[in-house]
């Protein structure tokens, strides 16, 4: 199996799963929840981008209006497989989007319409998703989903080289 190298995960994360797990029963159905967390992350994180690219104003607009359909666009096309991993492994996946709203862990709201206020938003939509991400990562390692692992690793890379873009761009600002 491919795994991420030892520095690509967060040590306390491993920890607080390992934890987690201990007085866990049933890793699959802890598995299940976090899912459901990540699904709930990833639609705010998506509604955040796309809103973010229709609300942009100012000089930088054609830079940032087409960055953040490369970020909305990103999060959406992920969020099918994720639902559909949750069922893979016999979950459900909550039925309506106020269900999802109650899960979702991404806090705070949009302030402003410029681009580095919106930008800022989406670094912090993007470092929640992340965790959850890893969080779901070490979880289905430990109750042996491998392809589940495999794609949530594939995800995480992503999501390290959309953090690597948010950063470089802040930078100029
Ligand atoms: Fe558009």
């Amino acid at each position: 199996m491919n795994y991420l190298s030892a520095n690509k995960i967060n040590k306390s994360m491993k920890e607080a799963v390992e934890t987690a797990m201990a007085f866990t029963p049933d890793p699959r159905a802890h598995l299940i929840e976090r899912l459901k967390v990540l699904l709930a992350n990833g639609y705010v994180f998506y509604y955040d981008a796309h809103s973010a690219h229709w609300n942009i104003v100012g000089s930088n607009f054609p830079q940032y209006h087409a960055f953040f359909e490369k970020v909305y666009t990103q999060v959406y096309e992920e969020l099918d497989d994720i639902a559909e991993r949750i069922r893979i492994i016999n979950g459900l996946v909550p039925l309506y989007i106020k269900d999802l709203l109650n899960l979702s862990t991404i806090e705070g709201t949009i302030g402003g319409t410029n681009g580095a206020t919106l930008l800022h938003k989406l670094e912090h939509d993007n470092k929640v998703f992340l965790y959850n991400l890893k969080e779901c990562f070490e979880l289905a390692e430990h109750a042996e989903e491998v392809g589940l692992s495999n794609f949530l690793q594939d995800r995480i890379d992503a999501h390290k080289k959309l953090e690597w873009m948010i950063e470089s761009t802040l930078k100029g600002e």
